[in-house]
């Protein structure tokens, strides 16, 4: 029997075992992370090649061959930031609609309909023979990230037993970085076959596309989404076949009494807007802004010049790559391993402390040594990579899944897709405008841009300390009683909506 201990040490008990079935259910939804990592690794690889360019971007690729070179400037043109980005701006409003999906045709359609977007969007954008093919393509790549990181973290928060609800949900973020190395990998090689390594380049998305959509069929609906839409007995028999045992009456129950208040709930995006929401609603939200305020994009786009920096030559590119991709994807067991056991908080602190000395390091190290055309000593370019790295880790156990993770299971059934596609929006607009932003950032603040990183985590270290509680081990229904209710801050919104109950019936 799994015990399942609150957070105010309460204990509630529900039978479940970790069956073969909910660890291949797990797999097959977190391939959509794959697709999601894939595609972040993918695009600058591709626009940093010549035949991409000549096809496309005749006059980019004109003024790349006679740059002015500047350290922190070389790579500045909003035009090429457009389209890596475009795919976020296209996600951000796919999210809202995949919510929609989710609620009323359930988690797994709604990643069915993902894989879809992803197909068809892997065809356009590899077989583009015009901008707008590529444009249009890279759009529908964005509608399968909308609707892929809605429903995949919700899936996976949801079939989760409590006791291992934070590892098996970090297996999305394990995806995304597998992804965004195998990318990595695919660039490099893609790079020297001519004149169409690009088309292979982005092609390549549609193999984990084609996984999605056929192992799709073999997992099942979530029992909360099935319940939500009364298919009471269907949902019963998943619970008793993702847990495993026959009695699964307790759990059962809990989740019919949130669905039975879910249906009270008209209006969930005004509800969202209500006191009893905020908790989960300020924390979804800031943890996918901080998130992308920790910097990780940014450093990882930057890792190829510092590791060209520190003597790799040519091959530098590919190194970073790897180097620092092995790292993400390493750590993130850490993450997996650690996260129902020390709990969230743990790692979201411990790792503001670990990413925030990394990006001063940096950002010293830069500052004192590296002009704007000259270059970095040796030493000190081999000390900023090391730092790199040692970033790269902090951020892949702790801001990176967590991200994904705490707003996922965070929200109450009647606002939870709603509330978890606010916080994918928050994320893709903000990883929206780092990417966008940050070539000229880099070269407008140089070194700067670690100092403002740096800020930035600081005040999201002091955020998990204060206002961020423990959620390990709570089963998904119970947040109310046996967090926010007992969280020293949060605790008066709880209360304000009781007081409210009371009045309402008195009246
Ligand atoms: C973030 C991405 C980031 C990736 C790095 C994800 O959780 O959302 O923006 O590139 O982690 O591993």
């Amino acid at each position: 029997m799994a015990v399942v201990i609150s957070s105010n040490g309460n204990s509630k008990a529900f039978d479940a075992k970790m069956t073969v079935y909910v660890f291949i259910c797990v797999i097959i939804a977190a391939v959509g992370g794959l697709i999601f990592g894939y595609d972040i690794g993918i695009s600058g690889g591709v626009t940093a090649m010549d035949d991409f360019l000549k096809e496309f971007f005749p006059s980019v690729y004109e003024r790349k061959k006679h740059a002015h070179e500047n350290n922190y400037c070389k790579y500045d043109n909003q035009f090429l930031q457009l389209f890596t980005s475009s795919l976020y701006l296209a996600a951000l409003v796919a999210s809202f609609f995949a919510s929609a999906t989710c609620s009323k045709l359930g988690r797994r359609p709604t990643m069915q309909l993902a894989s879809i977007f992803f197909l068809i969007g892997v065809g356009l954008a590899a077989g583009a023979v015009n901008i707008y093919m590529l444009i249009f393509g890279r759009i529908l790549l964005g509608f399968g990230v909308g609707f892929g990181n809605q429903a995949v973290p919700l899936f996976l928060s949801e079939i989760a037993p409590a006791r291992l609800r934070g590892g098996l949900n970090i297996v999305f973020q394990l995806m995304v970085t597998i992804g965004i190395l195998i990318a990595n990998i695919v660039n490099y090689f893609t790079s020297s076959i001519h004149p169409y390594g690009w088309r292979l380049a982005l092609g390549g998305a549609g193999i984990p596309a084609l996984i999605l959509l056929f192992g799709s069929l073999l997992i099942c609906e979530t029992p909360t989404s099935l319940i939500e839409r009364n298919k009471t007995k269907e949902g019963k028999e998943t619970l008793k076949k993702i847990r495993g045992v026959e009695d699964v009456d307790e759990e059962y129950e809990s989740i019919v009494h949130a669905c039975d208040f879910a249906r009270q709930v008209k209006d969930p995006y005004t509800k969202l807007m209500k006191p009893a929401s905020r908790p989960p609603f300020v924390i979804g939200m800031l943890l996918q802004f901080f998130q992308q305020l920790t910097g990780i994009n940014a450093i990882m786009f930057y890792a190829p010049v510092l590791f060209q920096t520190v003597g790799f030559g040519n091959d530098a590119a590919l190194l970073s790559a790897v180097i620092t991709g092995t790292i993400n994807v390493l750590s993130t067991f850490v993450g997996i391993f650690l996260v129902d056991k020390t709990g969230r908080r743990f790692l979201l602190l411990q790792s503001s402390v670990h990413m925030l000395v990394c990006q001063l390091v940096i950002g010293i190290i830069l500052a004192k040594d590296l002009d704007v055309t000259g270059t970095l000593g040796r030493p000190q370019a081999l000390v900023v990579v090391i730092f790199v790295c040692v970033y790269v880790m902090g951020f892949a156990w702790s801001w990176g899944p967590l991200g994904w993770l705490i707003p996922s299971e965070t929200f109450p059934v009647e606002t939870r897709t709603e509330g978890f596609a606010l916080a994918v929006s928050c994320n893709m607009f903000f990883t929206f405008v780092i990417a966008q932003a940050f070539l000229s950032m880099l070269c407008g603040m140089k070194s700067g841009i670690f100092f403002f990183f740096s800020g930035w985590i600081v005040v999201m270290g002091l955020f998990a300390l204060f206002f961020v509680p423990e959620t390990k081990g709570v089963a998904i229904d119970d947040m109310r009683d046996s967090v926010w209710k007992l969280h020293w801050y949060w605790k008066r919104f709880m209360l304000e909506e009781d007081e409210h109950d009371v009045e309402k019936r008195t009246d």
